[in-house]
Formats: structure tokens, C-alpha cells, sequence
């Protein structure tokens, strides 16, 4: 048996927790715009063409904003391909991914569906093969009153009230051999700086987004985002993050490391911010926008092969899977005061909580995860003290309670996320409230036997949530017992 307790002090506030933490990701690759948003050939499609089961879907997982539409396909996309009437767009072929690419769905039916769905849009331009002017005239198109070239474009094509676009990413993953147009840092700060110039230029109300390292991993990390931040200076409002983890060596406690080691990339990246504001002696801070994360190890096959829509990385997640999937969001709102944008990457099909075959769709076990969080996200995060178990890595002693806590006075709420990360032991976990007074508590979990269950469309409810009841109030907090692997969510329910 494990033991952790937790001291939670109301007056120990980290930040409000931005609810743009709360973001997905639809990219053109594989089965993630084609087959999976938008399929009008579909028997469950509305009258745009969008999948009614996956908008439904979506919509339980309260998502706030929305990435579109790369990726890696961002830095070869030429966003005019994609608007005006569909007959009259170009089929071209696509090489991020070796697929064909018809341009059926473009910007106004992105926005069209962030509409539907209440989704910030978020768009990421071409900085690989496109030009700066380019992207300035993509935030005319979306943002700009009737009356000049691109605005005019947009309201033939049938929208006269600008669209209002507030986020715009400057690039993806330019540090990557990968991506088209590579280039190292000071030529890719160069270029980000003329497009932010001028897309803010276009409409000043818009933040962007600088690329910053893909990973840890990188040989330039973090030298990338300093040297980029530095040129960029506050034309860019965000750093960018990105984070794909996984379990090739089928070692859960080196798999559940995850939270501690996503704590430390944040950490460094936003050291490297505040080492830059203070040689630039700027009063604006930069923070963070985590704006592509999951699990993705398994299915890593990425060539198209010259087809539409072509099956490709389509990860299939058991209930470890879930568990560093809240591992994530736990880490995101301990930073709750650094990391202001997260988006899953991605929403459907693609590395996905959601999988369509035909017009059958399927709930995969991270989906679960994130609702669970994504229901109780509004409030401030609570800095957490606490004292237990650890198990050993090869990044140092990791806790074995992942955990994060979120107020909601106005709601009379206090919720805790807590993840027992022992594989095998059951955990007793105590917490004090330091003179909050609880009259209630409501409990969810997350759990199974067996690390590698996972739901499919012939047992789709394999890992769910549930009722969680073994948990009291005591006089000054409350106390439960966790199941080794499992993820609870608990409400308090606190008077003002
Ligand atoms: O999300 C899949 C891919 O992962 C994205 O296109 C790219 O940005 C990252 O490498």
C-alpha cells in the first residue's frame, strides 16, 4: 500500500486555469479532416457535410479551440487552394504525408464547423513554402472588413462578416529536418518576424504563436526558442510546445515518468522565456501554447502512398494510454500561470480519442480522460504540497500521486485530479483543506485490471468512467483509497 497526503491551501494560487487548455487539432492527414469531421458521402452527415456523431462526440469533450490544418501539412499548404467553389479548387499532391490532397474542405468550412462546435479557431500559416505575404493575406481573407482584395475574395465566397481569427501560429515545427522548409533558428526568426509584422499589420488584434522546439529532444532545444524569442521579441505572444510520448519498452513506470518529464520541458521553455524578456528588457512575458501533444508510438506509418485520405497513423489506446493522457493535463494546470494553449493532437481517426468505420464511430479510453478533466476545467489551480511515495526514474524520484487541483469559488467547487501511478499498490491518500469547508464529495474513476484494455467497435465500453464512492470527508479534508493504476476525479462541494 502506498501513502500520499496532500495539503491544499486555497490561498496557495497558481493562476487561473485558461480554458484554451482545452483545445484539439484537426490536420489534412490521413483520416482526420476526410472520412473523420467531414464526410458528406456519410449517412450520419449534416447538411455542410460534417459527421453528426463526431461533432456529438466533440462536443462532450468541451473542447475550446481548434489547431487547423497542420502540422506538418501546414508548410506546404497554400490556404488559397482551399477556398472558393469546390469544383474550381485544385486536387494536388500533398508531400508531408505522400497523399493526395483535393482541397473539399478549406478555411470556411473549418470555421463554419468551429462555429458549430463554439471552437476558437486557431490557424497555422505556411512558413516552410509559403511566404510571409501569404500568410498576411490569409489573415486579410479571415479578419478584414469588405472592401479590399482578400476580405472581398472571402464574402464572394459567401461570408461577409469577418470571421474574427485571433490566434495564428507562425509555422510548424521549423526546427525539424522534416518539415518542409527547414531552416535553422535565425533564418526561421526571420521569417517569423515579417509575417507576424505583417499579418498584425492586417489586423493588430491577432496573437501568434512562434515555433518553438519540437521536442526535448532536439539537438537545438532549447537554444531554438531562445534564439527565435529573442529576434521575435513580443511580435509573437506564445512559444510553441510540442510532446508525443509513448511505451516501446513496455515499462509503465518508465511510461508514467510522463507527467514529471512534460512538468520539465514547461519549465525550461518558460526559463528560456523570462531569460529572453530580461535581455530584451521587455515588459510583455511570453507564454506558452503546448500546441501538440498525445501518446503516439504505435502506428507511426506516415507515407500516404499518392492516396486520398489513406489510413495512417491510427493509434490504438489502451488504459496506460489514458492515464499519461491525464498525466498531460494534470501537468497543464499545475502551470496554470505559464501554459495558457494545449491542443490534443489530434481529434479524430489521427492519433485520436475518436475512430470511424463507415458511419460507426468508437470512443477510444483517452477520450474518457480527457472529458473527465475537460467537464471540471473552469477555476484556479491550487499549488499542491505533498508528501508520499515516490518510485525512481531515470530522470530522478517521481511522486507516485499525480495530481492537480482546480477552485471554483463561484461554483462552490473544488475539484482534484489524483492518478495513482503504482502499477501495482493501492494508494491511501489523505488531504486537508486548510479551513475549506467541504459538505460533500462526488467521485469518478478510471481503472482496470489490465494496463492494456482498450475499447473497440465490437467492445466499446471496455474503459470508461464510473462512480467512484470510496472516499469520506473527514474534519478537516477527506481521505480515499486509489486503485493501483487509476485516475479519480473528485468534487467537493464547498459553501461560500
Ligand atoms: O500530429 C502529427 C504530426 O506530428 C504533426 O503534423 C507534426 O507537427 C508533428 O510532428
Amino acid at each position: 500500500m502506498k501513502t500520499t497526503t496532500i495539503n491544499i491551501d486555497p490561498a496557495q494560487v497558481i493562476d487561473v486555469v485558461s480554458p484554451l487548455l482545452f483545445g484539439g487539432f484537426i490536420e489534412h492527414l490521413g483520416r482526420c479532416v476526410y472520412e473523420g469531421v467531414y464526410d458528406p458521402d456519410s449517412g450520419v452527415a449534416d447538411e455542410d457535410g460534417f459527421r453528426t456523431d463526431v461533432m456529438a462526440a466533440l462536443a462532450e469533450l468541451q473542447m475550446t479551440i481548434m489547431r487547423y490544418p497542420g502540422g506538418n501539412f501546414a508548410s506546404g499548404y497554400h490556404w488559397e487552394d482551399g477556398v472558393g467553389p469546390r469544383d474550381d479548387r485544385p486536387t494536388v499532391r500533398e508531400l508531408a504525408w505522400q497523399s493526395i490532397e483535393t482541397n473539399a474542405f478549406g478555411t470556411d468550412e473549418f470555421i463554419k464547423l468551429c462555429r458549430k462546435m463554439s471552437w476558437e479557431p486557431m490557424l497555422a500559416v505556411n512558413l516552410g513554402t509559403g511566404s510571409p505575404e501569404e500568410a498576411r493575406n490569409w489573415v486579410e481573407y479571415c479578419n478584414s472588413a469588405p472592401g479590399t482584395q482578400y476580405a472581398d475574395q472571402r464574402v464572394g465566397n459567401g461570408s461577409k462578416d469577418p470571421y474574427g481569427v485571433k490566434y495564428w501560429c507562425l509555422g510548424n515545427e521549423m526546427d525539424g529536418p522534416w518539415q518542409l522548409g527547414h531552416v535553422p533558428a535565425d533564418q526561421y526568426a526571420i521569417r517569423a518576424q515579417q509575417a507576424a509584422k505583417m499579418m498584425k499589420g492586417c489586423d493588430p488584434g491577432i496573437e501568434t504563436i512562434a515555433c518553438g522546439s519540437s521536442w526535448p529532444g532536439m539537438p537545438t532545444f532549447p537554444e531554438w526558442d531562445r534564439e527565435v524569442l529573442t529576434y521575435v521579441g513580443t511580435l509573437a505572444r506564445y512559444i510553441s510546445l510540442h510532446r508525443y510520448v509513448g511505451n516501446p519498452n513496455n515499462d509503465p513506470l518508465e511510461y508514467f515518468a510522463t507527467g514529471s518529464l512534460v512538468d520539465k520541458q514547461m519549465e525550461v521553455i518558460d526559463a528560456t522565456c523570462r531569460h529572453v524578456q530580461a535581455v530584451n528588457g521587455s515588459r510583455r512575458r511570453h507564454f506558452l501554447c503546448f500546441d501538440e501533444w498525445n501518446v503516439w508510438y504505435k502506428d507511426r506509418k506516415g507515407n500516404g502512398e499518392g492516396k486520398i485520405a489513406p489510413a495512417l497513423i491510427e493509434e490504438d489506446y489502451n488504459f496506460e494510454d489514458a492515464l499519461v493522457v491525464a498525466q498531460f493535463l494534470n501537468s497543464f494546470i499545475r502551470h496554470a500561470n505559464i501554459v495558457k494553449i494545449a491542443n490534443l493532437a489530434q481529434v479524430v481517426n489521427v492519433i485520436a480519442p475518436l475512430k470511424t468505420r463507415g458511419d460507426e464511430l468508437l470512443k477510444q479510453t483517452t477520450f474518457h480522460a480527457f472529458r473527465l478533466f475537460s467537464e471540471c476545467k473552469s477555476g484556479r489551480s491550487l499549488r499542491l504540497a505533498l508528501t508520499g511515495d515516490t518510485f525512481d526514474t531515470d530522470n530522478g524520484p517521481v511522486a507516485c500521486l499525480d495530481a492537480s487541483c482546480i477552485h471554483a469559488p463561484e461554483e462552490n467547487r473544488l475539484t482534484l485530479f489524483l492518478i495513482n501511478l503504482s502499477p501495482t499498490d493501492d494508494m491511501n491518500v489523505t488531504a486537508s483543506l486548510h479551513g475549506l469547508n467541504a459538505t460533500s464529495v462526488a467521485g469518478d474513476i478510471m481503472h482496470s485490471a489490465d494496463l492494456k484494455a482498450l475499447n473497440t467497435f465490437e467492445n466499446p465500453d471496455q474503459v470508461n468512467s464510473e462512480e467512484f464512492a470510496n472516499v469520506s470527508l473527514t474534519s478537516d479534508g477527506l481521505k480515499t483509497e486509489l486503485p493501483a493504476a487509476s485516475l479519480v476525479r473528485l468534487n467537493l462541494e464547498i459553501p461560500s
